[in-house]
């Protein structure tokens, strides 16, 4: 075959491949994009699983009706335009692909209006295919539609699992979004019925750490919040009395986008590793933030994971901050100001250091070792500094 330059279509659907794995990464590129937008409130609605539909409703700045064709072309985008920029991202979206992508593997549809115009238009995409700007009436904001995810792409189709489980996967990425925005309200339904609504305003990052990840989660949250050699480390992290059998809630924000890395969970499993049992995983929710030259986010298509330009120094910023947080709470056992409550599985015990009653030495018979527990003066909110001082007064 000769070599022959591929038709646009193409292009977007093997970009397509990269970004859009299921319907859970197309709700993903969409609030982000609305977060992008400066939204305050983000409806999502959703059809068997989000295969059928995903609706996503924002109040954000809009896109005037003469750039919509842009932005469903590929490349084309309003948040980058020189390397330098690229090099210095600030917004969750960059790479002028997304909407694309999603529109070359679905009947999609985008409407908006801008805030400061009186109307809005819409514009279809089926398959990849742009159809003509239509006027269209809508609120200021704008609002994407995606139906049949893969409808023209079987073999993508064909990987799409059952309706819960995909709608447990968006559910999942909303869990962590909601994290990172407790400032953004955001409302799901599922086939037609409302089935989650995060709200913004009144609640506070600390409320939506209990809504979204439980009360016993949040009542054994350290919050920590650490500054340093141009690092600031803030979060919560369980107290080794609240852990895991598996990674489930650990969550981890580089400069509010959510991604994972190697080397800073390494940095907190070390941290725990003399607090935990063999096996269990630590629960946190960490929010690192360093001046965006420093890391580097155009690394990965689909943008979950980045590169640090100094790994090393975060590793061991981490790893201390949590150390050190830790170790805290290990004085505050010592003193009483947490009391330990469960029971101490029979027979196999880990070795933990001696200033560190493992959980439940003091329990109730050896059936629940790690029944997460209520210490007395609540932890969620005092700060590690905070912490030693009021440790430093005792
Ligand atoms: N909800 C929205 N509100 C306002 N503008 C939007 C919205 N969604 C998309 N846009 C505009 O369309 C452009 C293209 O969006 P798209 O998601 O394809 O690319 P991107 O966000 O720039 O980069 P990336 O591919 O990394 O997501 C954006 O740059 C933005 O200007
Ligand atoms: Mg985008």
């Amino acid at each position: 075959m000769p070599i022959r330059p591929l038709p646009d279509t193409l292009i977007n659907q093997i970009a397509a491949g990269e970004v859009v794995e299921r319907p859970a990464s197309v709700v993903k590129e969409l609030v982000e994009n609305a977060l992008d937008a400066g939204a305050t409130r983000v409806d999502i609605d959703l059809e068997e699983g989000g295969i059928r539909l995903i609706r996503i409703r924002d109040d954000g700045g809009g896109i005037p009706p003469e750039e919509l064709p842009l932005a469903v072309s590929r490349h084309a985008t309003s948040k980058i335009a020189s390397l330098d920029d690229l090099e210095a991202v600030a917004t969750l979206g960059f790479r002028g692909e997304a909407l694309p992508s999603i529109a070359s593997v679905s009947r999609f549809m985008l409407a908006s209006r801008p805030r400061d115009a009186e109307h809005g238009a819409a514009l279809h995409v089926d398959g990849g295919r742009v159809g003509e700007i239509v006027p269209k009436a809508h609120a200021p904001g704008t609002t994407v539609e995606v139906r049949d995810l893969f409808y023209n792409v079987p073999a993508r189709r064909k990987f799409l699992r059952a309706e819960r489980t995909e709608l447990g996967h968006i559910e999942e990425w909303l869990r962590s979004l909601a994290l990172a925005r407790p400032d953004v309200e955001l409302r799901v339904s599922h086939n037609g019925k409302p089935s989650r609504r995060y709200r913004a305003g009144d609640l506070d990052a600390a409320a939506r750490l209990g809504e979204t990840l439980g009360e016993d989660f949040a009542r054994s949250a350290l919050r920590i919040d650490h500054s340093g050699a141009g690092l600031r480390l803030h979060g919560w992290i369980a107290q080794p009395h609240y852990s895991r059998a598996s990674a489930d809630q650990q969550y981890l924000y580089v400069n509010g986008r959510a991604v994972r890395d190697r080397s800073v969970a390494h940095a907190v499993k070390l941290a725990y590793q003399d607090v935990l049992y063999h096996g269990r995983q630590p629960a946190y929710v960490l929010f690192l933030e360093l001046d965006p030259t420093r890391v580097d986010v155009n690394v990965h298509p689909a943008k979950h994971e980045v590169r640090f330009r100094d790994a090393r120094l975060i590793h061991d910023f981490v790893f201390r901050t949590l150390q050190e947080a830790l170790a805290h709470t290990r004085a505050g056992v010592e003193t009483g100001v947490a009391p330990a409550t469960g029971a101490q599985p029979s027979g196999v015990g880990p070795s933990y250091p001696a200033s560190y009653p493992a959980p439940g030495t003091e329990g109730n018979g050896g059936a629940r070792p790690f029944v997460p527990w209520t210490p007395a003066p609540q932890p969620l909110g005092l700060r590690v500094d905070e912490a030693v001082g009021a440790l430093a007064a005792l």
